[in-house]
């Protein structure tokens, strides 16, 4: 086999570590996984112990329709994730203990919430939303910073039943809008402010222009952050610390479905619109618990830190759901790792004696880059586990980790997975799994990877090809919002029956899996999803613009980075100032994550006779690309434009 990264360095589980192991080692791994495949709903009802119902009453835990693509795990279970949450663990004896720990943006200002007090806090926030008419099956559209009051909206819908949908707070106003309209939520959360860096931040500002366009909106509640000076709309927006002071404190837990949405949650595509991601409550919370607890093999008392945004999903599964469902204590940061001092991370790490750290790559890079200094300033021996998500780390990034921040003595668990699964696919176990740098390895209880050509032939192994997962698992995302079509032929319909990650991926000789980017036309910024569509549609809202077309260009510190080529139309022609004119567009519709790195002017681009775009062509000239590596050019309606593209080309 040719791949270096193979040849790499392997890190087997120590004898202490297997002994810690909740699943009972390798041994224990490979009879629970063996068990999960041969019954999937055998092992699933099993597992459902792990919550608490107040009845288990399904017909059967497991049914689907593959024609329709509808299927459901419980049905007929009642529950509800805010007992499951909050309620048990405080009638176990949790009541006292840290549910979170919330570090400020500011080092000086924390708060630390324990089950106690955050189940109060929850019931009296559920008591507002009632009391603004909020009823199950409504939307709550939640535009927060990460702030308590963000993980107390999410619970306080869940306890009477609202779906909730997060928008990450630093998306546009144009960006709210959509994904308040889409779902036609009734009632927004949100804020008059927020900080990053030392600096406040406008939410409020935002808020109200994307409010000007939602009817559907009735109520606005605002948390009071910065106290800045913000327009509140008679009759429409209150303060939160207002309806709370009036706010009955106890509220029933609303029986739920198993099936019963739970959430909504926006991502990106690989055309224009972003799609309404739809999780259900039973399925849902129970993997993302399991979950939590094996594959960062949690135990009591431990400290639990996902540097994550409450924003997209890893932090609803693993900042929030996952973490409170199992009783831990999860710490939720506002900062950022710059603030006030480049070891700002390892500062928080010490202070509350963290022992599970899970970050991003692209943060791991920035902070390897930075140096060891920073880390070195600070005793981190109270972590014990490292774990990375959201794109594939690259192994000296992860041998960075390992030696520098680990000590050399935690094992890391590079977790792979999607909005859409839920919870965590595909990832080495503590004590389980032989650690390869830059390796997902195995998959998890219940989940059945599957490695495909184009032609839907299976890969040998060491071959790349498309991942799959077989059939359908609990917390799997139930539909689109209001596009089951889109669902059935983004997920289901590539091949009938299996579920498409729309990742590349690589089964090697020993059956681990390797991760290898996205095969459509989603580009990974900083691990955050961005179609190239929505960028696209975003430019072409500028009246210079005829066409964009754009792809990903490999960055150091970020993983991908956004290339744009653009025409203009006639009349138009190109300047500095139009450059930043263009960025600024993309900035305000999208939001200043898909802030462009690159716009390259040009008078055409790369089209096969019938008129679509090559994108393939422009990623090979964006990356660095000359004609020669281009491939089969032939077939382009003006092959000449390739030259002029190379030519004009901006590294
Ligand atoms: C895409 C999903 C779910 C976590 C946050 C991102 C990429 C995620 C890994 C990993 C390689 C990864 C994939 C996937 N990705 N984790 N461990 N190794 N790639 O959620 O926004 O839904 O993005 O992130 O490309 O498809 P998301």
């Amino acid at each position: 086999m040719s791949d270096k990264k193979e040849a790499g360095k392997l890190f087997p589980p120590t004898e202490e570590l297997k002994k810690m192991s909740l699943v009972g080692g390798p041994e224990g791994y490979k009879k629970m996984y063996e068990e999960s495949i041969r019954d999937p709903p055998a092992f699933w009802e099993k597992m459902s112990d792990n919550l608490d119902w107040f009845s288990k009453d399904w017909d059967s835990v497991f049914n689907w329709d593959k024609e329709s693509g509808h299927f459901t795990w419980f049905k007929g279970g009642k529950l509800n994730v805010s007992y499951n949450c909050l309620d048990r663990h405080v009638l176990n004896g949790k009541k006292n203990q840290a549910a979170i720990i919330w570090e400020g943006d500011d080092p000086n200002e924390t708060r630390v919430l324990t089950y106690g007090e955050l189940l109060t806090e929850v019931e009296k926030f559920a008591n507002v939303l009632k009391s603004k008419g909020v009823q199950k099956g409504d939307r709550v559209s939640v535009y927060l910073p990460m702030i308590p009051e963000l993980a107390i909206t999410l619970l306080a819908c869940t306890r009477i039943g609202a779906i909730h949908s997060v928008v990450f707070s630093a998306f546009s106003a144009e960006a709210l809008f959509n994904r308040i309209d889409d779902c036609a939520s009734k009632l927004l959360v949100t804020t008059d402010g927020g900080y990053r860096g030392g600096k406040k931040v406008d939410i409020k500002g935002n808020a109200n222009e994307a409010l000007e366009k939602c009817p559907t909106v009735k109520d606005v509640i605002v948390v009071r952050r910065t106290g800045a000076d913000v327009y509140m709309e008679e009759g429409r927006d209150t303060w939160w610390h207002d309806e709370m002071e009036k706010a009955p404190k106890k509220c029933e837990p609303e029986k739920m479905d198993a099936e019963d949405p739970l959430f909504i949650l926006y991502t990106s595509g690989s055309t224009g619109k972003p799609k309404g991601v739809l999780h259900t409550t039973g399925g849902y919370l129970l993997q993302t618990q399991l979950s939590f607890q094996y594959v960062f093999n949690y135990r009591p008392g431990e400290v639990y830190w996902c540097t994550a945004d409450v924003g997209w999903i890893t932090g609803h599964s693993y900042i929030v759901y996952g973490p409170l469902s199992a009783g831990a204590t999860t710490l939720m940061f506002e900062g950022v790792p710059n603030y006030p001092g480049l070891d700002r991370f390892w500062d928080v790490a010490e202070k509350w004696k963290v022992d599970i750290f899970y970050t991003a790559p692209t943060a791991v890079r920035m902070m390897r880059k930075t140096g060891e200094q920073w880390p070195k300033m600070h005793d981190l021996s109270s972590i014990r586990l490292l774990g990375s998500v959201g794109e594939p780390i690259d192994p000296e990034a992860w041998l960075w980790y390992h030696d520098v921040i680990g000590g050399g003595r935690c094992p890391i668990v590079d977790t792979w997975w999607q909005t859409e699964t839920g919870s965590i696919m595909i990832a080495p176990l503590p004590g389980v799994t032989t650690l390869k740098p830059g390796c997902a390895t195995n998959p998890m209880f219940g989940i059945e990877p599957l490695v495909c050509l184009e032609d839907r032939t299976v890969c040998k192994p060491g071959e790349d090809g498309r991942l799959f997962i077989k059939k359908p698992w609990p917390s799997q995302a139930r539909t689109i919002w209001g596009d089951h079509q889109r669902y059935m032929d983004t997920y289901w319909n590539v091949i009938p029956g299996h579920y498409f990650t729309g990742d590349g991926g690589r089964m090697d000789a020993d059956g681990d899996i390797w991760i290898l980017g996205r095969v459509d036309d989603v580009i990974s910024v900083a691990g955050h999803r961005i179609g190239a569509a929505e960028v696209e549609a975003a430019f072409l809202t500028h009246p210079a613009v005829a066409e964009a077309a754009v792809v990903p260009v490999p960055d150091e510190i970020k993983g991908e980075a956004i290339y744009t080529f653009v025409t203009l139309k006639d009349g138009y022609s190109e300047s500095e100032d139009l450059r930043k004119a263009l960025i600024n567009q993309v900035r305000k519709e999208v939001g200043p994550i898909a802030t462009p790195k690159t716009v390259q002017f040009t008078t055409g681009l790369p089209k096969t006779r019938s008129g679509k775009i090559m994108r393939r062509i422009l990623r090979k000239i964006a990356g660095g690309g000359m004609h020669e590596d281009l491939g089969d050019v032939s077939t382009l309606a003006e092959p000449e434009v390739v030259d002029v593209l190379i030519k004009g080309r901006i590294l």
